[in-house]
């Protein structure tokens, strides 16, 4: 259910926030029924004045049973009174939301007054106060471009959590999702700490120094610092009673800190002064940059300025799990908007690619809740209740994402542009633009069939269609329009390749005809989805370049934990036990549709081997690790077609070769493959080529090389493995990350 004009709103409380989202609604709907309440009739009569609401009263229980939507905006000890009066006298079907800058509290209280009717409550709370307060400073815009956390009960119905996204929406916010309890820790941290600081600083020297003087002489820094000290102080005495504990957590780090700089004050300890000073004005500069939104995402290139310095030597020892797979990731967030009902996702995969997908899902009006430590709740709309994204949706580095969304794009009644980052911009898009025109979508790439795509939904008709290449994400793009399309399609496949789509559309009810002899899927347009659980397991494409170290270093005695094994990903153990490696997979079980099991390695001598082309398209992620093998075996590794390789996030097959060369491996590259001669590694600095997979490949060699390696370009290891060098370094690899961006280093075994 949205916000539409025939619906109707009563704000309760006119303060700054209330009034701002009543004058916003009166600006973005001028056809809506606007109600207010507020203890004090001026502020009533100045939003009656303005022609902002319809109707006022000085009790709220006279408005209530007129609401379909019920905003709570006044300060957090009061909420729980308010919320007695509206469950008296509200309509069943009405949703009730509230601002307030602290929600654990305001969630308790509610379940008390909203009893039986608590499914209907969706918390919130836009971050767009400032220190004015009053219906006089209420402002219509002060929420364009902002965010607003909402934090969904359990019980929350998804319904009542779409309104309360709608509104946000039509007042120009962004949403995002979190659990009460995250939400009240980091705000502790970033709101209600500052504020206690500012009140504190102005009353310490208030009282202790001429009064005037201290205002008259004032420097900036007071000027700045004081600033929240003018904000509404019964609202602030509110949340910090409410919010109490978490605040006082954080109080007490900085009073530590605060005792530790006063120290070297007395000490006149200038060297730490200026190294706690370096390090907090780089971190805030580089997240002010990131976050402010003056950057857009493609212009953060600059920020992951990082490279690897990667000492010669090692062995790799231990017993761990790699982050969720990137594959499932992408498509759990995909199918869980367009369910019905909320589906939990566990072992999601934080990295930027998937990340930037479920940014692209909130642009389009879904809650996601998260991620937080891998969880995420996502609020599925249904297969038609996607709405147009204010602004073009940024893929980042993933070609899956882009070629996935395409596809449902293509059959929504909204238009949209796909774009993404360099590597992106110049990936083939044809490859999905020419079938989905087949089934009439109106897709436009840059010239050479590149993005961006700007994309015009329309009608879709089903299609039979044979791909020319073994591509799961060709296939992928295609079913998801298939959903939407008239009739039915049908998607043949040359080889083998991975089928997280077909898995996870029968794990949503979608019925799906699979011919198993010859490959082919069929799907008819006009199903659903519902919404379910997904245990997403550990992405095999990183485990790899884990089995490849220890399946290369001497000594080496390895145990990944909960690995997905699906026969269409498993091409690299294969691979590597035809080699020689001494790889057992262990506990096997299905977690959601996927197999799941622990890999077990240790190290055994590798021979070189001639690559079956059928394996290709199952280990399609894994060449640039397979080929660090390939350089440590005896003999020689042969690849021939595999020309996908040179349409990745890099030509891998010329990235590879270039990287191999520096490190004096003997090696000849093919327009469709590569030979590669085993034998001694030695060192030198490498280009990844801003590809996250041949980064980490070139990390994992140092483990045999007789010299240091640099690789340089690392940033988007972040995109498929954030906190790989902490788990390489755990391992046993000695590698170092240099960010030029922040000036920081971390890693190094031992640390
Ligand atoms: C993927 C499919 C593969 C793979 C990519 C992820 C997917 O791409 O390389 O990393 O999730 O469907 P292709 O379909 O282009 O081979």
């Amino acid at each position: 259910m949205l916000l539409t004009e025939e619906k109707t709103v009563l704000v309760i409380g006119l303060g700054l926030i209330g009034g701002s989202v009543a004058t916003g609604l009166r600006e973005n709907m001028p056809g809506l029924q606007l109600l207010a309440a507020d203890s004090d009739r001026q502020q009533l009569e100045l939003a009656s004045r303005r022609g902002v609401v319809q109707a006022v009263s000085t009790d709220a229980a006279e408005l209530v049973s007129r609401a379909d939507l019920i905003m709570v905006a006044v300060p957090p000890l009061s909420i729980a009174s308010v919320l007695q009066q509206i469950y008296k006298n509200m309509k069943p079907t009405a949703v009730v939301t509230d601002v307030a800058s602290v929600k654990g509290p305001v969630v308790e209280a509610a379940r008390t007054a909203l009893a039986d009717r608590i499914a209907r409550f969706v918390p919130g709370h836009p971050i767009a106060g400032s220190e004015k307060s009053g219906f006089e400073a209420a402002d219509g815009r002060l929420f364009d471009g902002r965010n607003v956390l909402v934090t969904p009960l359990a019980e929350s119905d998804p319904d009542a959590v779409a309104m309360v996204n709608s509104l946000w929406r039509v007042l120009g916010a962004r949403v995002l999702g979190m659990s009460v309890a995250r939400h009240d820790q980091v705000l502790a941290a970033t709101s209600h700490l500052p504020h206690l600081l500012s009140y504190a600083l102005v009353d310490v020297l208030v009282k202790n120094q001429q009064n005037d003087d201290i205002f008259r002489y004032a420097a900036g820094g007071f000027a700045d610092f004081s600033r929240l000290a003018s904000s509404d102080p019964t609202m602030w005495a509110d949340i910090f009673i409410s919010n109490a504990a978490a605040t006082t957590r954080v109080l007490d780090d900085y009073i530590k800190h605060l005792n530790l700089l006063r120290d070297a004050l007395e000490t006149q300890d200038h060297r730490l002064l200026r190294e706690t000073f370096v390090s907090a004005k780089s971190v805030r500069d580089k997240f002010v940059r990131k976050y402010s939104g003056a950057m857009k995402p493609e212009q953060q290139v600059e920020m992951k300025q990082i490279d690897y310095h990667a000492a010669p030597g090692g062995s790799i020892q231990g017993v761990f799990r790699v982050p969720g797979d990137k594959s499932i990731s992408h498509r759990a967030i995909i199918f869980g908007s367009l369910a019905e009902g909320v589906t939990r996702v566990s072992g999601f995969l934080e990295g930027e690619d998937a990340l930037n997908t479920l940014t692209a899902f909130r642009d389009m009006g879904v809650t996601i809740m998260g991620p937080e430590d891998g969880t995420l709740s996502i609020y599925g709309v249904g297969m038609h209740g996607l709405q147009a994204p204010g602004r073009p949706l940024y893929m980042g580095n993933s070609g899956t994402a882009m070629r996935l969304l395409a596809g449902l794009l293509a059959a929504q009644a909204f238009s949209s542009e796909l774009t993404g980052d360099s590597s992106l911009s110049s990936r083939p898009m044809r490859r999905i633009a020419d079938p989905l025109a087949s089934m009439g979508a109106t897709i436009q790439t840059a010239g050479g069939g590149t993005p961006p795509l700007r994309i015009t939904g329309s009608p879709l008709q089903g299609i039979r269609y044979r791909m020319p290449m073994a591509s799961a994400q060709v296939k992928s793009c295609l079913l998801l329009a298939a959903m939407y399309a008239d009739g039915e399609t049908c998607i043949s496949q040359p080889a083998v390749c991975r089928d997280h789509t077909e898995r996870m559309l029968q794990g949503f009810g979608y019925p799906l005809n699979e011919n198993r002899e010859t490959g082919e899927v069929c799907l008819r347009g006009g199903g659903t989805l519902q919404a379910t659980a997904i245990d997403i397991p550990g992405d095999i494409s990183s485990a790899a370049f884990f089995l490849v170290a220890a399946a290369i270093t001497p000594g080496s005695r390895l145990t990944l934990e909960h690995v997905g094994v699906n026969p269409t990903r498993t091409g690299i153990i294969d691979l590597l036990r035809l080699m020689g490696a001494d790889i057992s997979s262990v506990n096997a079980r299905e977690v959601g549709g996927e197999p799941v099991a622990d890999l077990q390695v240790t190290y055994a001598p590798l021979r070189g081997i001639d690559i079956p082309e059928g394996l290709i398209p199952l280990a399609i992620d894994e060449f640039p690790a397979l080929f660090i093998a390939a350089a440590c075996a005896e003999g020689i590794t042969r690849l021939r077609g595999a020309g996908e390789l040179r349409v990745k996030e890099s030509d891998r097959l010329q990235s590879m070769a270039e990287g191999l060369a520096v490190l004096d491996v003997q090696h000849e590259l093919h327009a469709d493959g590569i030979d590669i001669t085993g034998g001694k590694l030695g060192g030198g600095t490498v280009d990844s080529h801003g590809d996250h997979r041949i980064a980490m490949a070139f990390t994992v060699a140092s483990l045999r090389s007789t010299r240091p390696i640099v690789i340089r370009d690392c940033g988007n290891v972040a995109t498929s493995f954030p906190g790989f060098i902490e788990l390489a370094c755990n391992a046993g690899i000695q590698v170092q990350r240099i960010d030029h961006g922040a000036g920081v280093e971390t890693g190094s075994r031992g640390e």
